[in-house]
């Protein structure tokens, strides 16, 4: 599966399991609007990406990095058209869109919020940090804010314990956070 591997590419891909799901974004309505506005706002773009590499097969797993990246998540139809314009099988495209948890198949805020929960950050306060972010953005992990500002997500070590309790916005860092700090943290982003 030549073009395939994560590691060739440089990325940073966290393994998930097998179980792609768009069920919750429809739940209330909010993914279908979601998705409408989004789709609006991205479409040129990510038109423009998947042109690039037309009939590329090995570059499925850059063309949905810059997906993501634009898009904030990988809706249904643009898989369908990345897999007509790679010439790569929709269930492979499905897949790879599946096994990594870097890409999202609901949508996904402005600004993705990642609390470590591993063993070190937890004896250090992980919880206290979760409880915070929760508190002050009104969601769980795993959901995104009414605003689609922010959306959290729980991770495991990311191998610097001795940073803890670590929480990362965007993928930057901010160490050793008490719950007093983290409204000051997230006031930065809009
Ligand atoms: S347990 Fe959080 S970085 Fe290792």
């Amino acid at each position: 599966m030549k073009g395939d591997t994560p590691g060739a590419l440089g990325l940073r891909l966290w393994g998930r399991g097998m179980s792609p799901t768009y069920a919750r974004a429809d739940s209330s309505g909010l993914g279908e609007r979601r998705r409408s506005r989004q789709k609006a706002m991205n479409s040129d773009k990510i038109d423009q990406i998947i042109n690039t590499h037309q009939g590329q097969a090995s570059s499925l797993i850059q063309v949905l990095m810059e997906i993501q990246e634009v898009n904030h998540w990988l809706p249904r139809e643009v898989l369908e058209k990345v897999s007509e314009q790679l010439e790569v099988p929709l269930s492979r495209v499905l897949r790879i869109a599946t096994i990594y948890k870097t890409f999202s198949l609901t949508p996904k805020g402005r600004h993705e919020v990642h609390i470590c929960t591993g063993t070190a950050c937890k004896v250090r306060g992980a919880q206290r940090v979760l409880d915070k972010v929760q508190n002050l953005t009104g969601i769980k992990p795993g959901e995104t804010d009414m605003d689609d500002k922010f959306s959290l997500e729980t991770v495991n070590c990311q191998g610097c314990c001795t940073l803890g309790p670590m929480m990362q916005i965007d993928g930057k860092t901010h160490s050793r956070m008490s719950p007093a700090e983290i409204a000051d943290a997230l006031k930065k982003y809009e």
